[in-house]
């Protein structure tokens, strides 16, 4: 019923159990490039629950009309309790989520916190989403990737692991690159340059090619605040908060 897609050398590692309608989306991206080289290595361990294994009626129905009326289906919350008993442990180092565009917002400082989670079971909706009794009957985690609809919690499933993997001890070659992206310190991050220089006709900045560390740093730091202004107001008033704050 659950299948297991590679990634198992170490005993432990994070894992990631998805329960979802359509198990052939797995791996999917995660099968490629960063995470799907960590997969490979044994770093984390994927594994796919089909929900319609847990239909009980002989049509292996998953899904029936909404209460009250109203267009689309609900998932039925018999089926995605059976399929969510036979998968989760109850153990404190399982997180239950549902990926659902009513949930609070995925951002890093939850990612941060969910990659510290041994294992992550993940339920994808689909039609209009899952039958609330079971959100609530076992504890369900509600999550959005945006304000926005998907057709369905697969493609949420895949940013949310993909967050948490290249975060995980050994993914990034270069962990240190990590400190600086945009989010983990508050601001977005400063414009990025490489080869060839001069490259239609635009220069990449002087500072970068002085060799100067900390006028480079000064620089940086500079350009992150600029463009997190422009383009984030609601991240920047909550970065002066925090950094006025500090300096109280
Ligand atoms: C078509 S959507 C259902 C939308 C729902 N009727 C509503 O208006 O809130 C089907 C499934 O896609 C997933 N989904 C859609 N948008 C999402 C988002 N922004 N974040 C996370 N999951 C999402 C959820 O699992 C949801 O149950």
């Amino acid at each position: 019923m659950s299948e297991e897609i590679r990634g198992s050398q170490s005993r432990f590692p994070w894992t990631a159990t998805v329960l979802t309608l359509f198990p052939e989306m797995f791996p999917g991206p995660l099968g490629g490039s960063l995470p799907g080289k960590a997969l490979e290595s044994g770093l984390w361990a994927l594994e796919t629950v089909d929900i319609r294994d847990f239909a009980s009626n002989k049509h292996r129905n998953v899904d029936d009309a909404p209460f009250g009326g109203g267009p689309g289906m609900v998932m039925r919350p018999d089926v995605l309790a059976s399929a969510l008993d036979a998968t989760a442990t109850g153990g404190e180092d399982e997180a239950l989520i549902y990926l659902s565009p009513r949930g609070a917002p995925l951002n890093q400082a939850r990612v941060r916190e969910l990659c510290a989670i041994r294992r992550l079971v993940l339920v994808c909706g689909r039609f209009e989403g899952l039958d609330e009794r079971v959100i609530q009957a076992r504890g369900l985690e509600e999550i959005s990737v945006g304000d926005y609809i998907l057709s369905g919690g697969e493609p949420a499933a895949v940013v949310l692991i993909d967050a948490c993997v290249r975060l995980l001890p050994g993914v990034v070659g270069a962990p240190e690159g990590l400190v600086e992206e945009s989010f983990e310190t508050g601001l977005l991050e400063y414009p990025q340059y490489t080869r060839p220089n001069p490259w239609e006709g635009r220069d990449v900045p002087e500072v970068l090619l002085s060799g100067h560390h900390e006028r480079v740093r000064q620089w940086r730091k500079e350009q992150a605040e600029e463009v997190t202004r422009e383009r984030r107001p609601d991240l920047w008033r909550r970065h002066r908060r925090a950094t006025q704050t500090n300096e109280e």
